[in-house]
């Protein structure tokens, strides 16, 4: 594991710089109040364009005959159980996440979904800290969950470490738009628009909203977070903005060893 990841600890993060908190315990209980509401909110305020981000992220990973995958941040499991039913069944898929609440719904949705594809196995972890053996995974994603993570660079440290050399690594997460008017126009529906939307559908505490907002607005998104993956040791890094730049999928790989990588 790299220096930071040794360095920092999960447990005692504190608030980001930037002023957002996102100390695992609010994080996981904000998730845990919004829970039952989630994949409905979803929806709803993306105007369903979230399946379909979630489907184009699916349909890039470069699976392996019986090589286990991994989402991390997997919440109530959308990304996971797609990746089940895209992947071979000797393929095995693994869905982590910090919150209860969350997986409980994930793993009903196994439930209903499990004769279509390969297996899923949700279990709790916290992606700063993933239970998993280095080299272990094919594929490593993790979709809108980053931006919540108190350490950024440790999340993607662990991501990387638990991806088998050669495996993928992929990150969605929301991005701002770079075209003038449309980012404007973006910028107003996040800041106004959708924390009073998220307060009047979902009757959660007002804060959950405004941390949406918050937590994209301080998050490095396109060069500055293809950067950051570069940084903890990725290599082929690339990134792909979808509508118009409100979202984008980051790749990277991790680097082949020794007479591998000769081979290669
Ligand atoms: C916005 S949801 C995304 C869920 C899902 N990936 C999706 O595409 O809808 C973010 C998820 O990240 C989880 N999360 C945030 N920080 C985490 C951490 N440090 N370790 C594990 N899970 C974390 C939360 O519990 C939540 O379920």
């Amino acid at each position: 594991m790299n220096k930071t990841a040794v360095e920092s600890d999960p447990a005692t993060a504190p608030p980001s710089a930037e002023g957002v908190d996102k100390s695992n315990a609010r994080v996981r209980e904000m998730f845990r109040q919004i829970a039952p509401r989630y994949d409905t909110m979803n929806h709803v305020l993306s105007m369903n364009i979230d399946r379909y981000w979630r489907y184009r992220a699916v349909r890039r990973l470069r699976y392996e005959a019986g090589q286990p995958v991994l989402d991390t941040c997997t919440g109530t499991g959308d990304l996971a159980i797609s990746m089940a039913k895209h992947a071979p069944k000797d393929v095995q898929v693994v869905g982590s996440d910090f919150c209860h609440a969350m997986l409980e719904i994930a793993r009903d949705k196994r439930g209903q979904t499990e004769k279509q594809g390969s297996d899923i196995d949700f279990i709790e972890a916290d992606s700063q800290s993933l239970p998993f053996k280095t080299d272990q995974f094919q594929c490593v994603t993790v979709a809108f969950g980053l931006r919540n993570v108190s350490d950024t660079v440790l999340g993607l440290s662990e991501m990387l470490r638990v991806c088998r050399p050669g495996g993928q690594v992929m990150v969605l997460e929301f991005s701002r738009p770079t075209m003038i008017g449309l980012r404007q126009v973006y910028g107003f529906y996040f800041q106004h628009v959708l924390p009073r939307l998220g307060q009047v559908f979902a009757r959660n505490d007002k804060a959950a909203y405004e941390y949406l907002p918050e937590s994209v607005g301080q998050f490095p998104d396109g060069q500055a977070l293809a950067d950051r993956m570069v940084a903890v040791g990725m290599e082929r890094v690339s990134f792909t903005p979808l509508t118009f730049g409100v979202a984008t999928i980051y790749e990277g790989s991790k680097p082949l060893e020794g007479p591998e990588k000769e081979d290669a």
